[in-house]
C-alpha cells in the first residue's frame, strides 16, 4: 500500500507500545518516518525489523535535553511534513515525586515540538493526551466539554500541552490536534504500564494459574481500548483536515468492571486462577469511560476491535513471546 507515500511523518517515543505500531501502520501505508526515542520505557526490539529499511531512521535522544540537534539531524535527510508526538512519562505516581521532570517532558518538550513545527512548515502535529486530564468527575462518560481538573502533574502538563497546541493552532496557523486517550491495550505493553498493564499482568498470571489480585470492589469500571483502534484514531488526526487544537477523547464508549476484565482473561486463558480482593488503591478514581461522539464526527474514527477479540490478540502475542523464552 502506497497511500502516504510522499509523507515523511516523525513519531517522538516511537519505540513504545503504542509508537511502535503506529511506525508499522506507517511504513505499511508507505509513508517514511523517522523516530526519536531515548529508550527510556520503550525498547529498540520494538523497531529491528526496520532499522537499516529504506525509509526508516531511527535517532536514539532525549526530547528535554536534545531534541533540536535530533530534530536538525532528521532534517537533514528531507523535511518533515508531520508530528505524532508520543513520548512522554507516562506514570502518574512517578509525575508526583519528580513534578519537575514532567514538566520538562511532558509540556516543555511539547512546546518545543511545537515551535519547530512553526519554524519548518510543519502540516500537521498530533499530540498523545489522556484521560487523567478529566480528573475524577464522577460521570458516566466524560465528554470533551466537561471541566477538566487533573489531579495529577501529569495530567496537568498533559492538559497544558494540550493548551499549547491551541495556541500555536490558533496564533501561528501551526496544524495540530491532540488525542484523549483512554486505557490502550494490546501487544508489546509492559504489565508495569500504569494504564491497562493490568492486562498483560491478568493474562501473564492466568496462563501460570496464579491469583489475579484486584485493588478494591472490582467494580470500578475503565474504557480499554486496543491499540490497533488507537493508531487508527492518529491517523485520521495526522491526516484527516481536524487541525484548530481541538482535544477529542480516544477510547471505545464502553466500560468494563475490573471483575468482569478478569473474569473474561481467565476465561479466555481457561485458568483455574481464583481473584483476590485487597485494599483500594489511594486515589484511583471509580469510573472512567470515552464519551466518542466527538472522535466519530471530527475524525470519522470507529472503533472496530471489542475487548474480547482485543484480550485474545494480547494472548496470542504473549504466548509467542513465552513460546521463544
Ligand atoms: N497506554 C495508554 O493507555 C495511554 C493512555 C493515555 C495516554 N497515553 C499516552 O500515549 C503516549 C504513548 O504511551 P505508551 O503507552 O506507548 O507508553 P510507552 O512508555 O510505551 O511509550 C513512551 C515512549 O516515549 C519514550 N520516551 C520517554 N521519555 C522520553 C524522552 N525524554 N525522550 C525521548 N523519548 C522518550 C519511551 O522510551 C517510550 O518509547 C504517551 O504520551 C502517553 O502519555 C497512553
Amino acid at each position: 500500500m502506497s497511500e502516504l507515500a510522499g509523507e515523511r511523518v516523525l513519531v517522538t517515543g516511537g519505540a513504545g507500545f503504542i509508537g511502535s505500531h503506529v511506525v508499522e501502520a506507517l511504513l505499511e501505508r508507505g509513508a517514511r518516518v523517522v523516530v526519536i526515542d531515548n529508550f527510556s520505557t520503550g525498547s529498540r526490539e520494538n523497531l529491528l525489523r526496520y532499522e537499516g529499511g529504506l525509509g526508516f531512521r531511527l535517532i536514539e535522544a532525549d526530547i528535554t535535553s536534545s531534541l533540536w540537534p535530533s530534530l536538525f539531524a532528521a532534517q537533514q535527510d528531507e523535511p518533515i511534513d508531520r508530528i505524532i508526538h508520543l513520548a512522554a512519562q507516562t506514570s502518574v505516581p512517578r509525575s508526583l515525586v519528580k513534578p519537575l521532570e514532567d514538566i520538562q517532558i511532558n509540556q516543555v518538550a511539547t512546546l518545543q515540538l511545537l515551535e519547530f513545527a512553526r519554524c519548518s512548515g510543519v502540516k500537521k502535529i498530533v499530540f498523545a493526551s489522556s484521560a487523567a486530564t478529566y480528573g475524577d468527575l464522577e460521570a458516566e462518560q466524560m465528554r470533551e466539554d466537561m471541566p477538566t481538573f487533573p489531579l495529577s502533574p501529569y495530567g496537568l502538563n498533559k492538559l497544558t500541552s494540550e493548551g499549547w497546541l491551541r495556541v500555536y493552532a490558533l496564533h501561528y496557523a501551526v496544524p495540530a490536534v491532540s488525542l484523549r486517550f483512554f486505557n490502550v491495550f494490546g501487544p508489546r505493553q509492559d504489565p508495569r504500564s500504569p494504564y491497562s498493564g493490568v492486562i498483560s499482568l491478568f493474562l501473564q498470571r492466568a496462563l501460570l494459574g496464579q491469583e489475579l489480585l484486584i485493588f478494591g470492589d472490582g467494580r470500578q469500571t475503565r474504557d480499554f481500548v486496543f491499540v490497533e483502534d488507537i493508531v487508527q484514531a492518529l491517523l485520521l488526526g495526522c491526516f484527516g483536515p481536524v487541525s484548530r487544537g481541538e482535544s477529542i477523547n480516544v477510547g471505545t464508549g464502553r466500560a468494563v468492571t475490573i471483575t468482569r476484565l478478569a473474569e473474561l482473561v481467565m476465561s479466555l486463558c481457561e485458568s483455574p486462577s481464583r481473584l483476590r480482593y485487597a485494599e483500594a488503591r489511594a486515589g484511583e478514581i471509580k469510573h472512567s469511560c470515552a464519551d466518542i461522539s466527538m472522535a466519530r464526527h471530527l475524525l470519522g474514527y470507529q472503533p472496530t476491535v471489542s475487548v474480547e477479540e482485543g484480550l485474545s490478540r494480547t494472548l496470542e502475542w504473549l504466548q509467542e513471546g513465552m513460546g521463544e523464552m
